[in-house]
């Protein structure tokens, strides 16, 4: 390592504890994007990173949209240089269930190696390592050895269309860039980093079904009238075999891509223990589509989950009530080469012909992503192995994930060069769950590991 380097690497040791304190005001910020309530707070949080962005040494720009501003930020004086953008997410998922949570989601708690709070790692304390690792490196130097560019934007976890409309217009004119750095994902174990090739699509559906005008006595009109839970029950027990796990929903798996061998020869070799897995989660025994693993079914195969069921009375003690209404949130994880408006018509078609006489089905799509496979080959990736190896004391791994980052798909088809998702999480991390965390020397690493990346970067071209 060059002294140069090093020196970057002893300036983030000595100001690693500001650093922390800095993410734990941003982790302060309630920026919940799906519940307008929070509207404010989300805003508040855009204006964080802004000024974060300011007093690295940024040239700063909000990116106001239709929904919450998009926060810009560059500096681009190493003519000549490639340019790496980095994407994150200032919004977070809702902290419910509250009374789950050891501490307050938004006072952020240190135990230990171990930051509690919500956005920790989804994604405030990830996409944060980023810009550290930017800040330190200008702290040291006054110059960087690329360009950088950063892209944060608040709409992720609520499916928000902002940042695809953006991306798409702005055609790689100002996001120019030779590649893509995000950190929204986890390593694939604690000590063994990754390299993310594959993430899942989504679409995103909402059943309600009607029946009478009223809630209604169960003994008077029972039997009589069909109850519209009862009906909800029943269509869902139509969209997945319960015995093999698979996806009942015609034409659903025409365009899935097959699992390549080769994927499926690696995917074997990495060290997974199914009686772990099964254990920690509290399950009696693991189970999904017939015919693969684990791994295999988390990663590469698409699913049909329900999310939410409400409606009817849900109170304490009996009611007796035939319910007026109910309804039902449906998410379906989606794998190339499948498409999200093609699914929404076969989910609604479908839905509406095993729908039960006697209720109104209406069926509406909340959002929907593209899934995406990403070529990472070239001198910027093994860049990024380089770092990550130089950190971790591994080289990454390469792997698929099931979860979804809509815009990754947009940035690969848009702006031509890798999308290096290099995850600095941990699969213990309970994202979207109470008690999300963030390892503090994760978050470390994650600032060293990028500043490495950018001096490997620079002397590379
Ligand atoms: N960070 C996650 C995505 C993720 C999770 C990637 C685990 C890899 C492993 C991201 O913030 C997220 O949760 N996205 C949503 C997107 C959805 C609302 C379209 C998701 O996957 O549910
Ligand atoms: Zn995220």
């Amino acid at each position: 390592m060059s002294a140069a380097t090093q020196e970057v690497l002893d300036r983030i040791d000595r100001e690693k504890a500001d650093y922390l304190e800095q993410l734990k005001d941003y982790i302060r910020i309630p920026s919940i994007s799906t519940d307008p309530a929070y509207k404010d707070e989300v805003l508040r949080c855009a204006e964080f990173v802004a000024d974060q962005m300011r007093q690295a040494g940024l040239e700063v720009e909000l990116i106001e949209s239709e929904g919450y501003p998009l926060v810009y930020g560059e500096w681009m004086g190493a003519p000549g240089k490639p340019t790496v953008l980095f994407y994150g997410h200032y919004d977070v998922q809702p902290a419910d269930p509250l009374e789950l949570w050891d501490h307050p989601p938004f006072e952020p708690t240190v135990v230990g190696d171990k930051l509690f709070a919500r956005g920790a790692t989804d994604d405030k304390g990830q996409s944060f390592a980023h810009l550290k690792a930017v800040a330190a490196v200008l702290a040291e130097r006054g110059t960087l050895p690329v360009n950088v560019k950063f892209l944060i934007e608040g709409e992720e976890e609520s499916g928000g269309e902002a940042i695809e409309a953006y991306v798409r217009q702005d055609a790689g004119q100002k996001l120019a860039a030779d590649c893509v750095v995000v950190s929204d994902s986890s390593m694939y174990a604690p000590g063994q980093p990754a390299l993310l090739y594959g993430l899942k699509g989504m679409a995103y559906m909402e059943i309600k079904v009607t029946g009478p005008n009223r809630d209604l006595h169960s003994g008077t009109f029972g039997g009589a009238v069909a109850n519209p839970l009862n009906a909800l029950s029943y269509i869902i027990s139509k969209l997945r075999d319960a015995q093999t796990g698979r996806i009942l929903i015609p034409g659903f798996y025409d365009d899935v891509r097959p699992l390549a061998d080769w994927e499926r020869t690696e995917f074997a070799k990495l060290p997974f223990d199914g009686e772990q897995y099964r254990s920690d989660l509290g399950v009696p025994e693991v189970f999904g589509e017939e015919g693969y693993s684990t791994l295999e079914r988390a990663w590469a195969r698409p699913t049909c989950d329900v999310n939410g069921i409400f409606g009817g009375y849900m109170g304490a003690g009996a009611k007796t009530v035939l319910p007026s209404w109910g309804g039902a949130k449906v998410s379906m994880r989606l794998v190339p080469d499948q498409n999200p408006a093609t699914i929404n018509r076969l989910f609604e078609e479908y839905v509406q012909a095993v729908a039960p006489p006697g209720v109104t089905v209406e069926i509406s799509s909340v959002h929907g992503a593209d899934p995406v496979l990403i070529d990472i080959s070239g001198p910027l990736v093994e860049a990024a192995t380089r770092a990550l190896e130089t950190v971790w004391g591994k080289p990454p791994v390469r792997i698929r994930e099931g979860g979804s980052i809509p815009i990754v798909s947009t940035f690969s088809q848009v702006l031509g060069g890798p999308v290096i998702l290099m995850g600095f999480g941990l699969a213990d991390d309970n994202l979207h769950s109470p008690n999300e965390k963030f390892n503090v020397s994760h978050f470390y690493n994650g600032i060293r590991t990028v500043a490495l990346f950018l001096d490997e970067v620079g002397a590379a071209d």
